[in-house]
């Protein structure tokens, strides 16, 4: 089997790192989830008391911080952190921590690094755009506001996190606004990226319509 990536975009929400498992699963390649290194130095910069405007505090943190995945978990300088990066208070600063121009070239670095020698899909918000320009196959996943607040406030709900269902939307929509707008690589669809509506479907019904456009494009 030949190398090659597969990248998926899209808003908070959407389903990109619920599918991108899945099918990571049934290719048997590597599924690398850009949002949770984004969200793991975001728990750094809470966590040290850093003021997210402190840009020279922020480069010496980066410095210092090293992101790793093993077995689809994400450690942060060695610690598992995979549950915390997932909790509220992150998801409210991660969009402001990702627009910083030097953590996103640290990011990209090293995720670029990992897609060096292996078949993988990684989802993001510039993965298409920026990080895998190169990608065989891109997708960019979208659905309503309304179904992907719905999806996420059962989520938490099911691990017993209680937050509103507004507060959920209010996030979604203020995260979106921040990721598309930014300076550097917001989120936009790739002009060779599939658009993929996950928008009352089920999870299989979207994975199949996935692999479908990549059983089109490469041989699996
Ligand atoms: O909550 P959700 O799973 O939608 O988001 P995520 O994929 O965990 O990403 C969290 C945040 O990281 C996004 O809202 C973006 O601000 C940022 N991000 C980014 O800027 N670029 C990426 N390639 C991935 C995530
Ligand atoms: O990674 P991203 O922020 O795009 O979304 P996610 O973290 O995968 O969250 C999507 C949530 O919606 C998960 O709880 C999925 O199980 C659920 N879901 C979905 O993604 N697609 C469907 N067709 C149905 C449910």
């Amino acid at each position: 089997m030949k190398k090659f990536s597969i990248a998926i975009d899209g808003p908070a929400g959407a389903g990109k790192s619920t599918i991108a498992k899945i099918i990571a699963q049934r290719l048997k390649i590597e599924y690398i989830d850009t949002g949770a290194m984004y969200r793991a130095i975001t728990l750094k910069i809470i966590r040290n008391g850093t003021d997210i405007n402190n840009i020279d505090e922020i480069i010496e943190l980066l410095e210092k911080t090293d992101i790793n995945f093993i077995n689809g978990r994400v450690y942060l300088d060695g610690e598992d952190v995979s549950e915390e990066i997932r909790l509220p208070e992150i998801g409210k600063l991660v969009s402001q921590v990702a627009a910083i121009k030097e953590v996103r070239e640290k990011l990209v670095a090293i995720q670029r690094d990992i897609a060096k020698n292996k078949s993988v899909i990684m989802d993001g918000r510039d993965i298409g755009t920026n990080v895998l320009k190169d990608a065989e196959i891109k997708i960019f996943l979208v659905a309503s506001v309304e179904e992907r607040a719905k999806r996420r406030y059962k989520e938490l709900l099911e691990k017993g996190i209680e937050v509103s269902y507004d507060d959920i939307v209010k996030e979604i929509e203020k995260r979106d606004y921040i990721d598309s707008t930014r300076e550097v690589n917001p989120l936009r669809k790739a002009d060779d990226a599939i658009v993929v509506n996950n928008t009352n479907k089920t999870l299989e019904e979207v994975v199949e319509e996935i692999l479908n456009i990549v059983c089109k494009k490469v041989e699996v």
